[in-house]
């Protein structure tokens, strides 16, 4: 597929709606870079937990903030990711880091010291940025915007069955809740809280498979680019 360049592609939408492994998808296809902006959050929560700073210490949480770097590897299936040379994958999703990221995403002034390093990963030609706030704060002008959606039971029953095949240990009715309760703070935050831009194309993935989504998206996008 020919397309203009750069061109930002941004992907919102609740935990579990599927808009992480669509992005990565998406932007393999696309040939561009792809941000995963919640990893961001998770490593830096991760970071500062290891550093055995109270997220409610700013100017240590800023200097851990100021210091921290997250490298990611695309491979087939998966992204990688590291904090220097420890590699982080697998921690980033365990319920604990799931539960405290608020402590960092609830907090304006530490999402005012991310913005930088989210922007930063806009490379020649493009990205695809996925996250709650891409296509509002940190991609507003954004060439195309997704907001990702599907009903918070299947949602659940996805993250729950991504917790048991990696062996953690999972209860469906309480990876519901924790998703709710997430939800509601994603939506209730008054910095950069979860909204689909004005201008954002919406989807429902509920009963859809990745690859119809990716396709639907793909339409999208060949539909603006106006290329064959
Ligand atoms: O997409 P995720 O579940 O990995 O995101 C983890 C948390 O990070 C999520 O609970 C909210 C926060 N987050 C955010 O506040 N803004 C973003 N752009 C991405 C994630």
């Amino acid at each position: 597929m020919t397309v203009k360049q750069p061109l930002i592609i941004t992907v919102d939408g609740p935990a579990g709606s599927g808009k992480s492994t669509v992005s990565r998808i998406l932007a393999r296809k696309l040939g561009l870079p792809y941000l995963n902006s919640g990893a961001i959050y998770r490593a830096v929560t991760l970071a500062v937990i290891d550093a055995g700073v109270s997220f409610d210490d700013r100017p240590r949480v800023a200097e851990v903030i100021s210091r921290f770097s997250l490298r990611s590897v695309e491979e087939a299936d998966r992204t990688r990711f590291f904090i220097g040379d420890r590699e982080v994958t697998d921690r980033l999703k365990d319920p604990d880091i799931t539960a405290q990221v608020y402590r960092i995403a609830d907090e304006s002034g530490y999402r005012k010291l991310l913005v930088d390093l989210q922007r930063r990963s806009v490379q020649r030609h493009g990205v695809v940025a996925e996250g709650r706030d891409m296509g509002t704060v940190i991609f507003p002008d954004a060439s195309i915007k997704f907001y990702l959606d599907a009903p918070a039971e299947e949602r659940a029953r996805r993250q729950h069955l991504e917790l048991v095949s990696r062996g953690v240990p999972s209860r469906y009715e309480e990876v519901l809740l924790k998703l709710k309760e997430r939800d509601h703070r994603d939506l209730s935050r008054t910095d950069a809280p979860l909204l689909a831009a004005p201008d954002a194309v919406r989807l429902n993935s509920g009963g859809l498979t990745i690859d119809e989504v990716v396709g639907r998206f793909l339409d999208h996008i060949q539909k603006q680019c106006g290329s064959p």
